[in-house]
């Protein structure tokens, strides 16, 4: 493999941002090399801390996430530098979306700085990435105007619910829902035209409430996106029982405000589109448990820590960051990738049981507050 992947390797900038210059014929071969499943690498999610202020249930419950867990120590993450070279190399090789996340991914000191670098990298036919944000938004009424005039083009936002007593039992620290609907309103008037709203959905606990959320985000230009919960990690308790799948949450909404359905905006989305037939917007669901897209998963995840994982369900990474630390150009670490890739052949969605596995077993996942949403 490493042999044939090689010569179509082409060297690039080292400096951080830097355009590179790639023979058009090279070029092509990089951005059509796929893995065992015929699928290319076009998204990175970057997770910038493994750190959050929340504790959601779903996703970083107390019990794990107390004060004696072992988050990483600060050398241990990647650097501005180091992500953006990466970023650069992994743009070289076909990437065009760049999504930051975390744990809470503004809770990472002067994170507009970082967007300002990942702003300059461009594709070898020399277009911006497409460089989105997942945060919580406790934080958005302060660095909202940052991240834009830093250069971010997007913001999803998670929210759970909008009654306070539903959420703050989700999030688990008290956090008021008029404080992320502010970092949102932060987020329209520093001048994002593309907001998207998360909401995981967990069968008993809030999908009373997804109603309300549709009323809520009906005419605001935002578009709800309902998530089916997953078992993601191995802290999170998941069982099937309660996922709603996303056919219930369409018929719920529908009942509600007609809905019609929409094409994907790519080869590949996430998101199922739905439009509401009075003109009233647009929401979406994910369907990872019931309705999987492993076939057409195109993602990559680059850990905290540079460690990259080629699912969101993996056991273990590929170190990168130790490559980064040893002197390695641009040139291996590209190759270094594009032999990560084309090993790959991920579909856990597709083959995963009813049940997460408890803590202690070899089977043990990443979680998701580390790896990156
Ligand atoms: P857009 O760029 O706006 O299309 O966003 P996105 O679809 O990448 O969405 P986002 O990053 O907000 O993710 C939405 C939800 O989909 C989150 O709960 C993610 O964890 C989940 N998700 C994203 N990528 C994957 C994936 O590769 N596999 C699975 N199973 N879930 C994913
Ligand atoms: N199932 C589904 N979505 C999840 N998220 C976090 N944990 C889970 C889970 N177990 C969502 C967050 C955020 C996005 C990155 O992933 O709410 O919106
Ligand atoms: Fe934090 Fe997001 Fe996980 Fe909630 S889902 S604990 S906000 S990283
Ligand atoms: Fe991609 Fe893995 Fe998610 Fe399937 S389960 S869509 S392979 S990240």
């Amino acid at each position: 493999m490493v042999d044939q992947i090689i010569p179509r390797i082409i060297p690039i900038n080292n400096t951080a941002g830097a355009l590179a210059v790639i023979p058009a014929v090279l070029q092509k071969a990089n951005s059509e090399t796929v893995d065992r499943r015929q699928r290319q690498l076009r998204d990175l999610r970057i997770s910038v801390t493994d750190r959050c202020n929340f504790r959601c249930t779903y996703c970083m419950p107390k019990s794990v996430f107390d004060q004696n867990y072992p988050y990483l120590a600060q050398d241990a993450l990647l650097r501005f530098e180091e992500i953006t070279r990466m970023t650069q190399i992994f743009a070289s090789l076909g990437v065009e979306k760049i999504r930051l996340t975390g744990g809470e991914p503004l809770l990472r000191k002067n994170l507009e700085t970082l967007v300002a670098m990942l702003a300059q990298v461009r594709t070898p036919t020399g277009q911006k990435l497409d460089l989105t944000l997942t945060t919580n938004g406790s934080l958005l009424r302060k660095k909202a105007q940052l991240l834009k005039n830093a250069g971010l083009q997007r913001i999803t936002v998670s929210l759970d619910a909008l009654s306070d007593a539903v959420f703050k039992t989700m999030n688990d620290v008290d956090f008021a829902v008029g404080d992320v609907l502010d970092g949102i309103e932060a987020a329209k008037e520093a001048g994002f035209e593309s907001i998207k709203v998360n909401m995981v959905v967990k069968k008993g606990v809030n999908d009373h409430e997804i109603l309300p959320m549709a009323q809520h985000f009906r005419n605001s230009g935002i578009t709800l996106r309902l998530i089916e919960f997953m078992d993601v990690g191995t802290s999170n308790g998941w069982n099937m029982a309660e996922v709603l799948p996303s056919q219930a949450v369409i018929k719920q909404i529908d009942a509600a405000f007609p809905l019609q359905s929409l094409e994907p905006n790519y080869v590949g989305e996430v998101a199922q589109r739905w439009r509401y037939a009075d003109g009233a917007g647009e929401i979406g669901v994910i369907s990872s448990v019931t309705q999987t897209f492993c076939h057409t998963c195109t993602r990559a995840r680059l850990s905290t820590d540079g460690q990259l994982f080629l699912c969101l369900f993996a056991h273990q990474g590929v170190d990168f960051k130790t490559l980064l630390r040893s002197g390695s150009s641009d040139v291996e670490i590209a190759n270094a990738i594009m032999n990560t890739w084309t090993k790959r052949d991920d579909h856990y969605s597709e083959i995963r049981g009813s049940h997460t596995p408890t803590v202690n077993t070899a089977a043990r996942k990443v979680e998701m507050s580390y790896i990156g949403g």
